[in-house]
C-alpha cells in the first residue's frame, strides 16, 4: 500500500519505518527540513533502540522515503497518517495548531480518495474541525479515521510490531477495511469503533496509568509515616490480577511528553463539556507535589539546608532508554534546587544533549563518576540500567558526603546502608 506519514517524531518515524518493513511504500514528511535531510542520510535525530536499523533497511529497500513536500508525500497515498505533536500550552490547554495545519496542507494537496487517519493524541472534538478544514480547501473525497498510538518511548519499535491492541476508529466500512488490511501483519487484538471512542480510549489509557502512579505515591506517603515498605505493599497489591503489577512503582512521579499533557488535556476537555474532572485534577496534584516531597527528604538528609552544597543528579530523561526530556521530573527538580541555592552537577547516558537545549546553570558531566566527585548527595532521578550497576564503594570515596536520595526506589537499600550511606527512597524507610 502507498502510505504517507505526516510528522517524523517518535510516533511518525516509528510508524513509517514499521509499515515500510512490511513492504508498504511509505513517504514520511516533516516541516522540519533539517530533520528530513538527516533522515535522508539514514540518521535518526533522537535516541530510540532499534529504530536506526529499521530506518536504514527501509531506505535501502526504497520502501521509506523522506520529504518536506506535501504534494510528493500524499500524491499516491491510500492512507495518510497525521503524527504531528499536540503539546500542552502554558496554561495546560491543548495546542492542536500542528494538527490543523497538517490537515490544511493535506486538503490542499489531495489528488484522489484517501483515508486521513489521526494518530496524534487529540480530543474527540478534533475530528470535526479537521474534516471542516480539509473540506474547505478540496472537493476530493476522503474518509477520516483515528488510530491512536500506544507505543512507549524506549521500546517503541517492539511495541509497534506487537502492540497491546490496535484501535481503529472509523465512520465508514471502506476506511475500516483499508486500515484493518494495513494492520494485518501487526500482532495484537483489534478494537474497531467510532472515531470519538478511539480518541477517548487514548486519553483514558494515559489518565488511568497516571492515576496508578499517583495512587501508589499516595500510599508511599503513608508508608513513610508509619515505617512500612512500599515495595512490599505494591507487590502484594499488584499480584491481584484485577490490579496488576505495572505502574505501581513509587517515586518522583510521572513526566514525559504524554502523561502530563494528556492528563491536563482530558481535564480541560471535560471542563469544556461542563464536567469538573476533580478526580483527575487530584492525580495531577499528587504528581506535581512529588518533587517537593522528594526535596524535603533531600534537605533533611543534608542537615536542614542545601544552600551552597553540591548535589548530583543522575538521570535527566523522563524515563530510561530515551533521550526525551519533555516534562521530565529532572527539570522540575533542578528548577527547585536552583531556587534553594544548590550547585548542581548532572549526568545522563543519552539525554545530555537534549537537556542542554533546555537547561542552564548546571554542570553537565560526561560520567556518573565525574558528576559525583566532591558531591554532598546523589539524587537518583531516572532508573537507567547503567546506574543499577554503579560501584557504590567507589562512589562513596568520590563523594564529599555519603548521601543517596533515591527517586525511583532503584538501589538495594540494605546494601547502600551497609556501605555507610545515608539513604532515603520514597515510602521505603
Ligand atoms: N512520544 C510518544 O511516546 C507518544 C506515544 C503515543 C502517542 N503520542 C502522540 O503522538 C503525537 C506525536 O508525538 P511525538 O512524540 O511523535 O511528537 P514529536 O514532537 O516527536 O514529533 C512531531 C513532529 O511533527 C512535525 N510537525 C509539526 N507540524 C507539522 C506539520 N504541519 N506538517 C508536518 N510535520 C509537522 C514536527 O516537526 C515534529 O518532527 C502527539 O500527539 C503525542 O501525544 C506520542
Amino acid at each position: 500500500m502507498n502510505i504517507a506519514v505526516i510528522g517524523t517524531g517518535y510516533v511518525g518515524l516509528v510508524t513509517g519505518a514499521v509499515l515500510a518493513s512490511f513492504g508498504n511504500k511509505v513517504i514520511a514528511l516533516d516541516v522540519d527540513k533539517e530533520k528530513i535531510s538527516l533522515l535522508k542520510k539514514g540518521e535518526v535525530p533522537f535516541f530510540e533502540p532499534g529504530l536506526k536499523d529499521l530506518v536504514l533497511k527501509g531506505i535501502e529497500k526504497n520502501n521509506l522515503i523522506f520529504t518536506s513536500s506535501y504534494s510528493e508525500a500524499i500524491f499516491k497515498a491510500s492512507i495518510i497518517f497525521i503524527c504531528v505533536g499536540t503539546p500542552a500550552k502554558k496554561n495546560g490547554d491543548y495546542d492542536l495548531s500542528y494538527v490543523y495545519s497538517a490537515a490544511k496542507s493535506i486538503g490542499q494537496n489531495l489528488k484522489d480518495y484517501s483515508v486521513v487517519c489521526i494518530k496524534s493524541t487529540v480530543p474527540p472534538s478534533t475530528s470535526k474541525k479537521v474534516e471542516e478544514i480539509i473540506k474547505k480547501v478540496t472537493v476530493v473525497p476522503f474518509d477520516l479515521a483515528s488510530c491512536p498510538e500506544f507505543l512507549k518511548e524506549g521500546s517503541a519499535v517492539k511495541d509497534s510490531f506487537s502492540p497491546s491492541r490496535v484501535v481503529i476508529g472509523t465512520e465508514t466500512k471502506k476506511a475500516r477495511d483499508l486500515l484493518l488490511k494495513l494492520h494485518q501483519p501487526i500482532k495484537g487484538p483489534r478494537v474497531s469503533c467510532d472515531l470519538k471512542s478511539a480518541q477517548l480510549i487514548k486519553y483514558a489509557a494515559n489518565a488511568f496509568l497516571a492515576t496508578k502512579i499517583s495512587f501508589i505515591n499516595s500510599i508511599a506517603r503513608l508508608c513513610d509515616q508509619i515505617g512500612a515498605d512500599i515495595d512490599k505493599v505494591a507487590e502484594g497489591l499488584g499480584l491481584d490480577p484485577r490490579i496488576g503489577q505495572d505502574f505501581l512503582k513509587a517515586g518522583l512521579g510521572y513526566g514525559g511528553s504524554c502523561f502530563p499533557k494528556d492528563t491536563w488535556a482530558l481535564i480541560t476537555y471535560a471542563k469544556r463539556l461542563g464536567y469538573d474532572f476533580k478526580f483527575l485534577k487530584e492525580v495531577d496534584n499528587v504528581n506535581q507535589n512529588q518533587v517537593a516531597y522528594f526535596l524535603e527528604k533531600a534537605v533533611r538528609l543534608l542537615g536542614g539546608s542545601i544552600k551552597g552544597k553540591t548535589v548530583s543528579i543522575l538521570g535527566l530523561s523522563f524515563k530510561p532508554n530515551t533521550d526525551d526530556v519533555r516534562e521530565a521530573r529532572s527539570l522540575d527538580l533542578i528548577r527547585e534546587l536552583k531556587k534553594m541555592g544548590a550547585k548542581i552537577k548532572v549526568y545522563d547516558p543519552e539525554a545530555l544533549n537534549t537537556a542542554k537545549a533546555v537547561l542552564k546553570g548546571v554542570e553537565f558531566c560526561s560520567s556518573s563518576d565525574k558528576a559525583l566527585k566532591g558531591s554532598s548527595a546523589l539524587l537518583l532521578v531516572t532508573e537507567w540500567e547503567e546506574f543499577k550497576k554503579l560501584n557504590l564503594k567507589k562512589i562513596g570515596k568520590l563523594m564529599k558526603d555519603k548521601v543517596i536520595i533515591d527517586g525511583r526506589n532503584m538501589f538495594d537499600k540494605r546494601q547502600v546502608k551497609s556501605l555507610g550511606f545515608s539513604y532515603e527512597g520514597v515510602g521505603r524507610k
